[in-house]
């Protein structure tokens, strides 16, 4: 390789490592925030539902974002931000700001708090979770949870680390004996229900499947090695960007559970360790056949 490729090389990995020093700061500041909300009661907590009674948003969302937003502001004023409660479009605050097209090649996709419905009953799994794609491909993944104090980082090409230490995914080479995770959108459609078919079959096929509300957190989970796969119907962006290149960097593989590669901006996810994902996704397409007139 020739020096200037090593040059760019270099550059472009201290650009990724301000980017996940920025992304740290503003996941740990949002976080402890949020810390001081939690157990507070339903008044304290100014708890608003959004597209149903279900879905709910509390003021420690809001103020988690808003630290966020600050911080991301002031370092890379132009990157584009897609942030949950900023209306989760993709135009950023600054392009409507600005009335002008957004042309950055970076792009933020914040969850400011994911797992609020944990969250709101004083369940302790939830996280601030903040990805940054280049070019529409991840880049870098900050997931902080401040609860058990847990900050998973990585950064493409240079592994994941959970409070500093380099990640790996689990070893468990059988379905059978793997442990799962997967999660449940809060609009109940045909995708979902075929989506918790597979959640019975594989509940039997395994030791376990576990529903723990919070996405980013379980593809963390993965990427540590504490469960084996995830999978769910029905997410965004901000609740996979970060966590999914988290598992890639600890080794595992991502993709879509339906249709093969992954599409960040599509609504699935399948994430597992890379042994056991052939076994896994043949089960669920077999489970796809079979529901198949639940699924458009
Ligand atoms: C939700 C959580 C949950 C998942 C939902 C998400 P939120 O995010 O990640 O685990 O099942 O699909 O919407 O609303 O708590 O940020
Ligand atoms: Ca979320
Ligand atoms: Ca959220």
């Amino acid at each position: 390789m020739s020096n200037q490729n090593n040059k760019a090389l270099d550059h472009d990995l201290s650009s990724a490592r301000l980017i996940r020093d920025v992304a740290t700061k503003a996941a740990i500041k949002a976080g402890r925030i949020i810390k001081q909300y939690w157990g507070e009661s339903t008044n304290s907590l100014e708890v608003k539902h959004k597209s149903s009674w279900r879905d709910m948003v509390t003021v420690a969302d809001k103020k988690s974002e808003e630290v966020i937003l600050k911080i991301v502001r002031e370092s890379f004023p132009d990157h584009q931000i897609i942030s949950e409660e900023g209306g989760g479009t993709e135009v950023s605050p600054i392009q409507s700001i600005n009335n002008s097209p957004n042309t950055s090649k970076y792009k933020w996709a914040i969850d400011p708090l994911d797992g609020t419905t944990n969250f709101r009953h004083s369940y302790p799994f939830f996280c601030v979770s903040i990805g940054v794609l280049f070019e529409d491909k991840p880049l870098v993944g900050v997931v902080y949870n401040p609860i058990q104090d847990e900050l998973f980082t990585a950064i493409k090409g240079q592994g994941a680390y959970l409070n500093g230490q380099k990640m790996s995914v689990s070893k468990v080479a059988t379905l059978r004996d793997s442990l799962l995770v997967t999660g449940f959108a809060y609009s109940i459609n045909e995708l979902q229900k075929s989506s918790m078919e597979l959640f019975k079959e594989l509940s039997f096929a395994t030791h376990g499947v576990r529903r723990d509300g919070a996405a980013a957190l379980d593809l963390c989970y993965v990427a540590a090695g504490r469960l084996d796969a995830f999978w769910e119907y029905g997410l965004h962006i901000w609740d996979i960007a970060a966590g999914a290149l988290m598992v890639e960097e600890a080794g595992g593989v991502v993709t879509d559970p339906i249709d093969g590669n992954l599409d960040l901006f599509g609504n699935k996810i399948l994430a597992s360790n890379a042994l056991i994902a052939e076994e896994l996704i043949s089960k669920i397409q077999n489970s796809q056949k079979l529901h198949a007139g639940a699924v458009s």
